[in-house]
């Protein structure tokens, strides 16, 4: 068992916060919950309990400030930073309330450079269904309605030529320190041996995290779930009357079996909305590989193309 609950949030970059706030509520359906003195702005799904999942930051460029998850307790934060500390991972501990209604926080860096952060406790809004014989969904839901914020995938130095591989890296850690899973994996290279690709898991769904190579270190994307293939349907609907900028249209992925849109906030930021749990995700199933020639299947299951940009940009 894991001690890492889920994602609890994603921490990004915008160019224009009024933009990107617009983007989040009316396209994705999030509500805002907080603004802080510097003027970031924190913001949550109707059917997540605690008070964010999703903090905004003005800058110049877009990108990932930061991706957290919720563990279970303090006392587990607490041997969390023991274990990633005897990895070899610098661990700075922030103190409770540098986050509005958050906890103390362990902050390092994964081997792919990118920030993340552990956390036990955070300020609960509760659902906007409540806990007490509640609807299936409130009123008044906009945009995609997205449930929650359910996995990002980070973008990892890999290097060949150099002996760099961050993917590999990654996962040797959140399996090691963190004790997730991996569920999937693309393999490449003349022996078929080297990991390009994972997926892993802390919870029963195929992913809570994703790792791909590429030229450098970066943002994929931040992805919402929606409970039907109805639903990413319609918000693609959504999408296409507000203008958003759509990626790749509605379609299926190989790996995780995910219906999927992948889309663009107002900065530039890869956003997904995806739905279908796929399968029970568990620490005894075989783990599945994709090969180099069967990638695009693996991406995109039904024309097994590859699309450039969905390798080449990303934040
Ligand atoms: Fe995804």
């Amino acid at each position: 068992m894991s001690a890492v609950l889920r994602i609890g949030h994603a921490s990004l970059k915008v160019m224009d916060l009024d933009a990107a706030v617009a983007h989040y509520k009316d396209v994705l359906g999030l509500t805002e919950t907080h603004r802080d003195a510097q003027g970031h702005v924190y913001m949550k799904c109707w059917d997540e309990w605690d008070n964010y999942s999703l903090i905004l930051t003005a800058s110049e460029r877009a990108g990932l400030n930061h991706v957290a998850y919720k563990v279970r307790d303090e006392a587990s934060l607490d041997t969390l930073h023991k274990r990633i500390q005897d990895w070899g991972l610098a661990v700075t501990v922030l103190p409770e309330g540098t986050l509005p209604g958050t906890g103390r926080m362990l902050q390092f860096n994964l081997p792919s450079g990118h920030e993340m952060r552990l956390y036990a406790t955070k300020e609960q809004l509760g659902t906007e269904v409540g806990s007490v014989n509640p609807d299936p969904w409130p009123d008044g839901v906009r945009g995609a309605g997205a449930h929650w914020l359910d996995h990002c995938l980070l973008m990892c130095e890999l290097n060949p030529e150099a002996g760099v591989n961050t993917v590999e890296a990654n996962t040797r850690f959140m399996a090691e320190a963190l004790d997730f899973f991996l569920t999937e994996q693309v393999l490449v290279g003349p022996d078929g041996d080297m990991q390009a690709a994972t997926w892993m898991a802390c919870t029963t769904t195929p992913h809570d995290i994703a790792f791909v190579g590429g030229p450098t270190s970066g943002l994929h994307h931040i992805s919402y779930f929606l409970d039907s293939w109805h639903d990413v349907l319609k918000a693609a609907d959504i999408m296409a009357k507000k203008k958003v900028r759509i990626d790749v249209a509605p379609t299926r992925h190989g790996i995780t079996r995910g219906e999927t849109i992948y889309f663009f906030d107002p900065s530039g930021n890869r956003n997904e909305t995806f739905a279908g749990l796929g399968y029970l995700s568990q620490r005894d199933r075989p783990v599945t590989t994709w090969t180099e020639d069967k990638l695009g299947s693996g991406i995109f299951y039904h024309t097994g193309d590859l699309v450039a940009s969905f390798t080449d940009v990303y934040t």
